[in-house]
């Protein structure tokens, strides 16, 4: 099943603590956002990459682009303050395709078999996202309080991508950008249409590169790899 993907790459990453956008720092000699977009860039049903980024950032991504061999990008918009404006810069200048997909761009980890399973669910069903179960005992704390204890058979923990009928995103966008409505994802503005979203189940390895430990999870999660491929 063909697809296009959004990357929003447009943030700062504070919470990483680089002084610069942490997709710049580098896993095992590249940057972190040059591993997302080789995935895309491998995959031969993706067939265009939109890209958001930040202005002062532009022409120093072109450059990674020439230099890592990147043919795929179809733009790369200006994002916004949210994560959810810098997606929705990217959907409104794409022509209307059967799929999109949205992935965090600082989730270089992903998968083809997975992105394969959300494209055609998300074609079948209209939205898929991807996710793992909890493996911790969940509770919901108020002022430094346990309130309750969560059944975990039923939580999970949301990732990207997450893959729509095109139609059915650029509408959810529409919508909540009219009413003011900011989502942490993009499953949340398509829920708010009353519309069903289906799980697919993802790995532990899909971790978005979010603070300074991460970076050693994913150097781990590389040598892994590579000790496997060589073997
Ligand atoms: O900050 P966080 O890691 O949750 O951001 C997830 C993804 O969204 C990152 O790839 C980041 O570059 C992107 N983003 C964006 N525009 C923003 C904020 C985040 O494109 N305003």
């Amino acid at each position: 099943m063909q697809y296009e993907v959004v990357l929003p790459a447009a943030g700062s990453g504070k919470r990483m603590g680089a002084g610069q956008n942490k997709l710049f720092l580098p896993l095992a000699n590249q940057p972190i956002l040059v591993h997302t977009l080789q995935v895309f860039e491998q995959d031969e049903n993706c067939t265009g990459i939109w890209l958001a980024v930040k202005d002062e950032e532009r022409a120093y991504i072109q450059n990674l682009l020439t230099q890592y061999g990147i043919t795929k990008i179809k733009g790369l918009p200006t994002g916004g303050a949210e994560r959810q404006h810098s997606v929705h810069s990217c959907i409104k200048e794409m022509e209307s395709v059967e799929v999109v997909l949205v992935h965090d761009a600082a989730r270089p980890f992903i998968t083809i078999p997975v992105i394969e399973e959300l494209t055609r669910v998300a074609y079948r069903e209209g939205a898929a996202i991807a996710g793992v179960r909890a493996k911790d005992t969940m509770k919901i704390v108020e002022g430094g309080i346990i309130k309750e204890t969560v059944d975990r058979e039923s939580l999970w923990m949301i990732q990207t991508p997450q893959a729509f009928r095109f139609d059915l995103l650029a509408e959810a966008e529409d919508v909540a950008e009219k009413v003011g409505f900011l989502g942490t994802d993009e499953a949340m503005l398509v829920e708010r249409l009353g519309h069903s979203i289906h799980i697919v189940e993802s790995s532990y390895e899909n971790v978005k590169m979010t603070t300074q430990e991460d970076l050693l999870f994913g150097e781990a999660i590389l040598n892994k790899r590579k000790a496997t491929s060589a073997n």
